[in-house]
C-alpha cells in the first residue's frame, strides 16, 4: 500500500517512519521545504527518529519526502498530522486542518482512505472534513473512507513509541472503521476500534484534560502546602504509597507543549457554543497558567534573602523546553518566566542543550554553557525543567541561591534552595 502523511512534525515523521518500517511505501508531505530536503538526505530533525533509521528507509525506497501534493493522486491512504494550535484569543485555530483537507479533496479518488490524527474538538471530522470531501460527489463508506485516529505520541519517552502504544480508531461508517483498523494493525501492536469519529476525538481530549486537571490540582496542593509550611513532595510520596485509587502527579512551573495546555481549550470552545461552561478545564487552566508568576514570586523571595532586587540581578534559567530531553519550546512555562523576569529588569541567561537559541520579548537569547563561572555570576539559578543531565549537587555547590521547581533536590533542607 502507498500511504502519505501530511505534516511531518513531532507526530508525522515518527508515524511515517513506523509505517515504512512495517513495509508500507510512505510519502511524507510538508509545506516546509527545509524539512523535506533534510529528511530526503536521511537527516532527522526529531529526536525520537534516529537519522540512521531514516537514512536506511530513504535509501531502501520505503520512505520519500516531497512538498508536491500531486503525489496524493497515487496514494491509497492519506494521514493528516498538521498542527491544531490556539489563536490569539485562545480559540481553536483549525485553519491547518482545513487547508490540508482541501488539498486532499483536490486529489480524492475512488477507494482512498483519509485519516485525521491532529488533536481537535469532537465533531471536526464529520462537520469539517466530511462535507469538504463529500462535495466531490464521492460517497463516504463506499467510494472513500474517512476516520479519526488520535495521536498519542509522547516525545522523548524511552518505553512507549508509536508501534507499542495502543491506537484508537473511529470511522465515519463501519467500513471506514474496519479498513482504518486493518491499516493501523499492520504497523501498530494494538488497535482499538470505537463506534464513531466523535468518540475517538473525545477520548483524546479526555486523556489530555485528565492530565491538565490533575496537574492543576497538584499545583494547587503545592501552593496550599507552602502556605501550611508542609513539604508537598513528602506529602505526594506518602500519598503515592497507596497501591490503589491514587495516581502520582507532580507540581511544576506550569504546563507546556502543543497538547496538554491547548487541547482542553478545544473542548471548552466547542461547549461554549452549546452554552455550557467546562468548569474543571477553566479552573485547572487558571491555576496552571498562574504557576510562572508563582515561580517568579519565589525568585523574588530568593533574591530578597540576598538583599537584592529583580532590577539588575542576573537570573540563570536552567531548561527552556517544556520537558526534559526535547527541544520543543511551544507553550513552555520557561518562556513566561523569562518574559516576567525581563519585565522586572533582570539580566537573563539560560541554558538548555536542546534549545540553542530562543526569542523572548523580541530579544534573541543563546543557551550558555553551564560552567561554574556562569553559576558564580548568577544571583539566582532557577531550575525550570528537570533535565536529567543537570548535576544538581554540583549546581547547589556553586550557586548563590536556587529556585527549584521540581523535586530534584529530594526534599533536602538547604537554606539556599526554595522548592516549589
Ligand atoms: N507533539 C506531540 O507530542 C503530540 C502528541 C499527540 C498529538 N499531537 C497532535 O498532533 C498534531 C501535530 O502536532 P505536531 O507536534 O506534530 O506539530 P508540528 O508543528 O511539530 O508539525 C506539524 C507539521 O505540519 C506541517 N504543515 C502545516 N500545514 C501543512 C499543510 N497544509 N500541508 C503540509 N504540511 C503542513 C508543518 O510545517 C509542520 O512540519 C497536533 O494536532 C497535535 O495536537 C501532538
Amino acid at each position: 500500500m502507498r500511504v502519505a502523511v501530511i505534516g511531518l512534525g513531532y507526530v508525522g515523521l515518527p508515524l511515517a517512519t513506523t509505517f515504512a518500517e512495517a513495509g508500507f511505501h510512505m510519502t511524507g508531505i510538508d509545506v516546509d521545504q527545509k524539512k523535506i530536503d533534510q529528511a530526503n538526505r536521511g537527516e532527522s530533525y526529531i529526536a525520537d527518529v534516529p537519522s540512521s533509521q531514516l537514512k536506511r528507509l530513504v535509501e531502501t525506497g520505503y520512505l520519500s519526502f516531497t512538498s508536491d501534493y500531486a503525489v496524493l493522486d497515487e496514494q491509497d491512504a492519506v494521514i493528516i498530522c498538521v498542527p491544531t494550535p490556539l489563536g490569539k484569543t485562545r480559540d481553536p485555530d483549525i485553519s491547518y486542518v482545513l487547508s490540508a483537507v482541501q488539498v486532499v479533496r483536490a486529489h480524492l479518488h475512488q477507494g482512498q482512505m483519509v485519516i485525521l490524527e491532529s488533536t481537535t474538538y469532537p465533531g471536526t471530522t464529520d462537520e469539517i472534513a466530511l462535507p469538504e470531501l463529500a462535495s466531490t460527489g464521492l460517497k463516504v463508506g463506499v467510494d472513500f473512507f474517512l476516520a479519526f485516529s488520535p495521536e498519542r505520541i509522547d516525545p522523548g519517552n524511552p518505553t512507549y513509541n508509536m508501534a507499542n502504544t495502543p491506537k484508537i480508531v473511529g470511522g465515519m461508517t463501519e467500513t471506514c472503521t474496519e479498513l482504518t483498523t486493518a491499516l493501523y494493525a499492520a504497523a501498530i501492536e494494538r488497535v482499538v476500534p470505537v463506534s464513531s469519529t466523535r468518540v475517538a476525538e473525545m477520548s483524546k481530549i479526555l486523556e489530555n484534560t485528565f492530565r491538565a486537571v490533575n496537574i492543576g490540582l497538584v499545583n494547587e496542593i503545592a501552593i496550599i502546602c507552602a502556605k501550611l509550611n508542609i513539604s508537598v513532595w513528602e506529602v505526594i510520596d506518602a500519598a503515592a504509597t497507596k497501591p490503589f485509587g491514587y495516581m502520582r502527579f507532580l507540581p511544576g512551573p506550569g504546563l507546556g507543549g502543543h497538547c496538554i495546555p491547548v487541547d482542553p481549550q478545544y473542548l471548552s470552545w466547542k461547549l461554549k457554543m452549546l452554552d455550557y461552561n467546562t468548569r474543571f478545564i477553566q479552573l485547572s487552566s487558571e491555576i496552571n497558567r498562574s504557576m510562572p508568576q508563582y515561580v517568579v514570586d519565589k525568585i523574588g523571595d530568593a533574591l530578597n534573602e540576598q538583599r537584592r532586587s529583580f532590577n539588575g540581578s542576573v537570573v540563570l534559567v536552567l531548561g527552556a523546553a517544556y520537558k526534559r530531553n526535547i527541544g520543543d519550546v511551544r507553550e513552555s512555562p520557561a518562556l513566561d518566566i523569562m518574559q516576567l523576569l525581563l519585565e522586572r529588569k533582570c539580566t537573563l541567561v539560560y541554558n538548555d542543550e536542546y534549545v540553542p537559541s530562543l526569542a523572548v520579548d523580541d530579544q534573541t537569547f543563546h543557551s550558555q554553557p553551564l560552567t561554574s563561572e556562569l553559576l558564580q555570576t548568577a544571583d539566582c539559578v532557577v531550575i525550570v525543567t528537570d533535565h536529567s543531565y543537570y548535576d544538581i549537587s554540583w549546581i547547589v555547590e556553586h550557586a548563590k541561591s536556587i529556585v527549584d521547581t521540581h523535586n530534584v533536590t529530594g526534599g533536602r533542607k538547604d537554606k539556599k534552595i526554595l522548592t516549589i
